[in-house]
């Protein structure tokens, strides 16, 4: 087979069913060395760190995403349309838009509201609500259970926007209930959607928008760790 524009892969197998997506490809790697066992790098196309090794057996993918709804968009894309992924897993960072969700907190994304115009594409005669796959979120959160590790389910902000020029906007969402802000999910379940395969999209809290407090790169790491041995169970 060809490799895609963004993936440089010429056949199927070297990528698992199952793919574990972080932001940042350095990312993929510091999952890949420190989960798998016998990881194989598959990509550098653009630095977008791609491994498949196995996790307690079962063959796992992780590659980094980028930041934003069209970078997801592509790699999502191609690792469902042309590389035949059924399972992709956003392991990621989000902003709390809620006093009682703390620094450190993890996020399960039931479901990804968006300013995006990516739902555009499927011409509804309506608005969308992107939605994690059941399964796979059900799976998550009895996992967090057996782990003994707290987890808040809902519904999450996926925003084209960083650095918003009206400061108050994410109010509006807050008052809505939804719970964090990040950049990627709402992409990664409408893609799964189409094509009938199961995402889902675990955050960990980095800053709070309520009392701007943000975790140190430490900090970080321990609940980052967390987020991926949930994550890495469902493959
Ligand atoms: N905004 C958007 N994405 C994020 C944030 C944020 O504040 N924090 C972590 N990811």
């Amino acid at each position: 087979m060809q490799p895609t524009p963004h993936i440089g892969v010429t056949t199927s197998e070297a990528i698992a069913k199952t793919v574990l997506l972080p932001g940042d490809p350095l990312r993929a790697k510091y999952i890949a060395e420190r989960y798998l066992t016998g990881a194989v790098q598959f990509n550098a196309v653009r630095n977008m760190l791609g491994y498949t090794g196995t996790y307690q057996g079962k063959p796992v993918s992780v590659m980094g995403s980028g930041m934003g709804i069209p970078s997801i968009g592509i790699y999502s894309y191609e690792l469902i349309h042309f590389y035949g992924v059924q399972r992709l897993i956003r392991v990621g960072s989000c902003g709390s838009f809620q006093a009682d969700l703390k620094i450190r907190d993890i996020v399960i994304g039931l479901s990804a509201s968006t300013n995006s115009n990516f739902a555009s594409q499927y011409n509804l005669p309506g608005t969308y609500a992107p939605s994690a796959a059941w399964r796979l979120l059900k799976q998550a959160v009895e996992v967090a259970e057996k782990k003994d590790i707290d987890v808040r389910v809902g519904n999450i902000l996926s925003s084209d926007i960083f650095y918003d020029d009206n400061k108050d906007a994410w109010k509006q969402w807050a008052k809505m209930g939804v719970l964090a802000v990040e950049m990627e999910a709402a992409a990664l379940y409408m893609n799964a959607a189409r094509a009938g395969v199961e995402a889902l999209c675990i955050l960990t809290v980095s800053d709070s928008l309520v009392t701007h407090e943000a975790t140190t790169a430490e900090e970080r790491q321990n609940s980052f760790n967390q987020m991926v041995e949930i994550a890495l169970e469902l493959a």
